[in-house]
């Protein structure tokens, strides 16, 4: 079957949430058009994914890269126009709450081809966020969502987003951690670092927290307290990269800075951990699946069922509130349960609804 969608991808989290919706299609011979927006572009954020989750090469990569947020959402929309202009898709399709999200969603609008959303519902209520404002504006444009958990259908019916649209559907990043959670072995990437034993792994990428020098430098002092009960791994995004390193994070024996890892060589660092200190929103629930004690480094988060089900816990970016925490969940690890329809079925459920939905289009 010919199903003339277009689906976007852009940023490091859109990939893992995409291969499983593209492979269902492709196993019910419905294979999209693949567009990568370019809004990442080193090999270690974008290209490294697309070998290890086998996903198709994109059939279109629009190479817009970085840029202010005006900058490059504009840039990503300039590029949207043009190629669904050309390519006349049915629908598109996107995911998560990146810029590239965000610009094709209101590019779709308003040539009038119907949107759907992966991963809808999901609000901070943090504005501040540009991800709060990407998933607002995306959600009010589309006309399928695509809801992880529970929460976020009654969010959308909150803003008035119910009805025959709203499919909740599980979570199709857990999908792919499901896939590949047999093959996941922590030893090579400790082994390389020289470490011997228990270890907690950082990420953080967050605008709210690299950008600022000050907070910046309250959580690297927080990780250095941290370190004198656990080594430290941190694997650090390109952003942030000079102000973190500028706070002194990497003037600690206990805190090995590397650079960010492969889908596979990530999981298995994180499967190995004893704790996990991050302001990633898609961390928070693939600790929850491992049932790895996860800090969240916020004062909020849109994935609210990580902490009332999982094992993650809100701690925001104050030292000692850092190293409290980290210190209470080693000593009494929280535990938790998979959220509903966290089962590696979402990508199958939603390749189903969006080829029944196709057969009421015109
Ligand atoms: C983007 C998403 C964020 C997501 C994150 C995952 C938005 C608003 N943010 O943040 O939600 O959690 O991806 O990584 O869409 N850079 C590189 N190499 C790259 C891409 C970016 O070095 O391949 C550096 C550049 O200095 C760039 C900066 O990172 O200016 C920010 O990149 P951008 O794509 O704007 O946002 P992220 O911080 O990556």
């Amino acid at each position: 079957m010919v199903l003339k969608d277009i689906h976007i991808v852009g940023a490091r989290p859109n990939f893992m949430k995409a291969a499983p919706v593209v492979q269902a299609l492709v196993e019910r011979d419905a294979r999209p058009l693949l567009v990568h927006s370019g809004q990442h572009y080193d090999r270690a954020l974008s290209e490294v994914f697309f070998e290890q989750l086998h996903l198709p090469q994109p059939d279109l990569n629009l190479g817009v890269g970085s840029g202010t947020h005006a900058t490059q959402t504009a840039a990503l929309m300039i590029a949207f126009e043009e190629t669904f202009a050309e390519h006349d898709p049915l629908r598109v399709v996107v995911y998560g709450d990146i810029n590239s999200t965000l610009a094709a969603a209101v590019v779709a609008a308003k040539m009038d081809i119907p949107l759907a959303h992966v991963e809808a519902g999901l609000r901070s209520f943090d504005r501040t966020m540009p991800e709060e404002v990407n998933r607002i504006v995306t959600d009010v444009l589309s006309d399928l969502h695509f809801v992880t958990s529970p929460e976020g259908v009654d969010q959308l019916a909150k803003e008035g987003l119910s009805g025959g649209g709203v499919h909740f559907v599980g979570n199709p990043m857990i999908d792919t951690l499901v896939r590949f959670r047999a093959e996941l072995d922590p030893e090579p990437v400790r082994l390389s670092l020289g470490i011997d034993g228990d270890y907690a792994v950082v990420t953080l990428h967050r605008p709210s927290n690299v950008d600022d020098p000050a907070v910046a430098a309250s959580i690297v002092e927080g990780l250095a307290r941290v370190s004198k009960s656990i080594p430290i791994v941190i694997a650090l995004h390109p952003r942030g990269r000079k102000v973190l390193e500028e706070a002194g994070l990497g003037e600690n024996e206990g805190i090995h800075v590397i650079d960010p890892l492969g889908y596979l060589e990530f999981m298995s660092l994180m499967s190995g951990a004893s704790l996990v200190l991050t302001d990633s929103g898609g961390i928070q629930e693939e600790t929850t699946i491992l049932q790895v004690p996860c800090l969240t480094l916020r004062d909020n988060t849109e994935r609210p069922i990580t902490v009332t089900m999982g094992t993650n816990r809100l701690v925001g970016t104050d030292a000692s509130a850092i190293a409290e925490a980290a210190e209470r969940a080693l000593v009494n690890p929280p535990t938790g349960t998979a959220p509903p329809l966290w089962d590696g079925q979402a990508g199958r459920r939603i390749a189903e609804i969006l080829i029944d939905d196709q057969r009421g289009l015109p």
